[in-house]
């Protein structure tokens, strides 16, 4: 690959983003990974030393504009940004509805306060960052790229609909995004992992053995039987950014098909 600019990971000191940042920096990107958390920023950046990898980092809240808008005046100094990758998430299971469990028990309802917490870390961080993104490459003349990471669920999941809906969002973001910034060059593309098998996985499921029964009987309803390493999901990452042609569309990782017929 021949790297333009650097390359920024929001959400890149942990899972899937700390392995796309990897895959960048091995492929040549000046990379800066950027998260809330100082002290995990910096274990990311010494893991990525020991094996001859120069990470950057730096902090951000993507629910803050202010936050967002710090961190770009940060990276400006560093050259022009040729691919900011939006991985900062986290997934959220919350039923619309909760059927009593006994006469003496009412049905619950999915709360609003979590809701709006859904939707803004991941469908208004992402508008944050990739708007500020998109301004930094039309000002330097930056043929960049866009890659928000979503999910392969976004079209709809049992149990998920806040973080499935504000996943939707965030491919709707992608394809208006590629229509309005293709006459600059700029390009967007979203990635949609299925499961992950990662490092949070593997120690909840060892924690909770339900859990780990549950996520079990997901793999086998995956076409390939098995979740996907983060590095395969990092090897999309550094496809995208390589392909000067793929804007406007979403890639899916998820071994074959999501989401899951069991509850
Ligand atoms: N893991 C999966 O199976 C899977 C499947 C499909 C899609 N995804 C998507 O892939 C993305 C990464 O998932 P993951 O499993 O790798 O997550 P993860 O291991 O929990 O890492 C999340 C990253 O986002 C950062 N982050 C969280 N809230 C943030 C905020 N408000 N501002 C800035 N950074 C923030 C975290 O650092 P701090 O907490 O320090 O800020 C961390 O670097 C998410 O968007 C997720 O929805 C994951």
């Amino acid at each position: 690959m021949n790297p333009t600019g650097q390359a920024l990971v929001v959400g890149g000191s942990r899972g899937i983003g700390a392995a796309i940042a990897s895959a960048l920096a091995t492929e040549g990107w000046p990379t800066t990974i950027a998260a809330r958390d100082s002290a995990q920023l910096e274990r990311c950046r010494l893991q990525a030393a020991e094996r001859g990898l120069k990470l950057s980092t730096a902090r951000v809240d993507v629910t803050s504009q202010e936050s967002v808008e710090r961190l770009f005046g940060e990276l400006t100094p560093r050259g022009e940004l040729g691919v900011c990758v939006m991985a900062a998430g986290r997934n959220l299971s919350r039923r619309l509805l909760r059927p009593p469990r006994d006469a003496a028990e009412e049905w619950s309802a999915h709360d609003v306060g979590e809701w709006r917490d859904m939707v803004d870390l991941s469908l208004t961080g992402t508008f944050l960052v990739g708007r500020a993104a998109a301004l930094s490459m039309a000002r330097t003349g930056t043929r960049g790229v866009l890659i928000p990471i979503v999910s392969s669920t976004w079209q709809g999941s049992w149990g998920q609909s806040a973080y499935t809906a504000a996943k939707a969002g965030v491919v709707s973001l992608t394809r208006s995004w590629a229509l309005e910034l293709g006459e600059f060059g700029i390009r967007a593309v979203a990635i949609a992992p299925g499961v992950v098998d990662g490092a949070a996985l593997r120690e909840k499921c060892a924690r909770n053995p339900a859990h780990a029964r549950y996520m079990e009987r997901l793999r086998q309803q995956v076409p390939l039987r098995r979740f996907a390493a983060e590095q395969e999901v990092a090897a999309a990452a550094v496809h995208v950014a390589a392909n000067q042609y793929l804007t406007g569309t979403v890639l899916e990782v998820a071994g074959g098909g999501f989401p899951p017929r069991i509850h």
